[in-house]
């Protein structure tokens, strides 16, 4: 289809203002001027992109790259080396940010000896008016900024970029778009993640990610449809669907239309193999959606369920709309249904007014469910969300004292649950070579789960069944038994 798209392009004498094709025609428009650019250069242009934060960000980024590919330029692992480098930000916690910035005055030293060095930021961290405002005055060397609801039009931003020579910001408060068959490359041959939803409307009262991704937009399912079809006649085995809440996707389309039936279409697509899903909140999980995690051949046996606070007054103050109970018994259920679901969480310790009293609950629905693993935060205060004016911010002595409690029961527990498995033989997707021993792959189990295995490279994206010999705290050695 993009072929054509850009047939049609080149005829047109006025910019299309309908989308892909305004997109199309910019990519263009920037390849003709990077190609002189390059030849200028005697050798092709090249590109690095770093992500920050959520499997959101990656996606993102892996639809920035698809463009950038488009348009002529090469890709460079080396930030240092590349012409064109894009930070896309995560701004979920504070830390975050002073990472971005620290990274960013690194990369002004650099632009300095080599001028025509361009410099993008885009993602969450660029919705928030004063980091906009600070680039502006002490970061004048960045030469493109946009945020997360124009991503789509990364081609007709660089192309101003290009032809106008001087810093281009465009930041959108919100929007209703969802453009759907814009180019990507993906990261992986055989697996890719898919966005079925954009945006939060939870507003839980810690968190700034409903400000900066905007309202809830669901994704028509036919369109999800098409992309998982076309991803697995490309060879793709594995999809993980991405939304804040995919719990609560669909309920705003014209026709509305449940998760748990969105799971059941995408379970036909043939040639798909495993299909994951994050993240789940849990006061919107249906007992429709575990009955079809039950009886799936396809659906991961994994939930991340994030628990943010085991106690019931924190979480009415996080604005999570479930209790303690309610949680312990949704666990029960799915449990009950799918007696080999690996659960996993995030956890926020120091929340404002969090007592001793209430952080041992937390330690006990940590004890109670056993998760498999679990993220663990420390609170972070985001101006603009509510729980930033909140009285009673927990000093910081007492945060780190409590964090380091609850990591450590955390990792006893995740090492207990990981064993479990030692000695069965279990279906690994073959996902990369190990980081360390090249002789070794990495591989996943369907419960998320590392296993390292003797393999060679030409295997990875195949499936093989692995006899899970040791258990070393949170991955496993292993042998192949045979091919699936
Ligand atoms: N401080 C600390 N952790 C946070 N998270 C979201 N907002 C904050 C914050 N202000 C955590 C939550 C969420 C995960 C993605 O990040 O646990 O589930
Ligand atoms: Fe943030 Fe809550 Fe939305 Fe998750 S569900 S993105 S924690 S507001």
């Amino acid at each position: 289809m993009s072929d054509d798209l850009i047939h049609t392009v080149e005829q047109e004498a006025v910019v299309p203002v309908h989308e892909p094709e305004r997109q199309y025609y910019f990519m263009e428009k920037a390849k003709k001027v990077l190609q002189k650019m390059s030849e200028a250069a005697g050798r092709p242009l090249t590109f690095c992109v770093t992500t920050f934060g959520c499997q959101m960000n990656a996606r993102d980024s892996e639809k920035l790259t698809g463009i950038l590919e488009r348009v002529g330029y090469v890709e460079e692992a080396d930030e240092e080396k590349a012409d064109f480098v894009i930070y896309n930000t995560c701004t979920v916690r504070e830390n975050a940010n002073q990472r971005v910035y620290g990274r960013l005055g690194q990369l002004g030293r650099i632009k300095k000896k080599n001028p025509h060095m361009l410099i993008a930021l885009c993602g969450c961290m660029m919705q928030e008016p004063e980091v906009v405002e600070k680039l502006k005055k002490s970061y004048r060397f960045v030469d493109l900024i946009f945020g997360t609801h124009n991503i789509y039009k990364f081609a007709e931003l660089l192309a101003a970029r290009l032809e106008s020579g001087s810093q281009v910001i465009d930041i959108w408060k919100d929007t209703d778009a969802i453009v759907e068959d814009l180019p990507t490359e993906r990261k992986y041959p055989f697996k890719s993640g898919v966005n079925i939803m954009f945006g939060c409307n939870n507003f839980c009262s810690y968190c700034i990610v409903p400000y900066v991704r905007g309202r809830e937009r669901s994704r028509e399912p036919e369109a999800i449809i098409r992309e998982i079809e076309k991803l697995a006649s490309d060879g793709v085995v594995e999809v993980m669907l991405l939304g804040q809440n995919v719990n609560s996707y669909g309920k705003t389309l014209e026709h509305p239309i449940s998760f748990a039936e969105l799971l059941r279409r995408i379970e036909k697509v043939s040639g798909i193999e495993r299909i994951r899903f994050m993240t789940s909140h849990p006061k919107d999980l249906s007992d429709e959606l575990i009955e079809v995690m039950a009886q799936s051949g396809k659906i991961c046996r994994h939930l991340h369920l994030p628990l943010q606070s085991g106690s019931t007054r924190i979480l009415e103050k996080m604005n999570r709309r479930y209790t303690k109970e309610s949680y312990l018994a949704l666990v029960g259920r799915i449990r009950k249904a799918i007696p080999d679901i690996s659960l996993t969480t995030d956890i926020i310790v120091g929340f404002p007014g969090e007592t001793e009293e209430d952080f041992l609950e937390t330690m006990d629905v940590v004890r109670k469910v056993g998760y498999d693993s679990a993220f663990t935060f420390i609170y972070s205060k985001r101006t603009g969300t509510p729980a930033a004016v909140m009285p009673d911010q927990v000093p910081e002595d007492v945060v780190k004292d409590r964090f380091n409690r609850l990591l450590k029961e955390v990792q006893d527990i995740s090492a207990g649950r990981c064993a479990l498995h030692e000695g069965t033989v279990q279906t690994v997707l073959a996902e990369s070579v190990n980081d360390h021993d090249s002789s070794l792959l990495t591989g996943r189990l369907g419960n998320n789960l590392l296993v390292h295995f003797p393999g060679d490279p030409s295997m990875i994206g195949g499936f093989y069944k692995v006899h899970l010999r040791e258990c070393r705290g949170f991955y496993y050695l292993g042998e192949i038994v045979s091919d699936e």
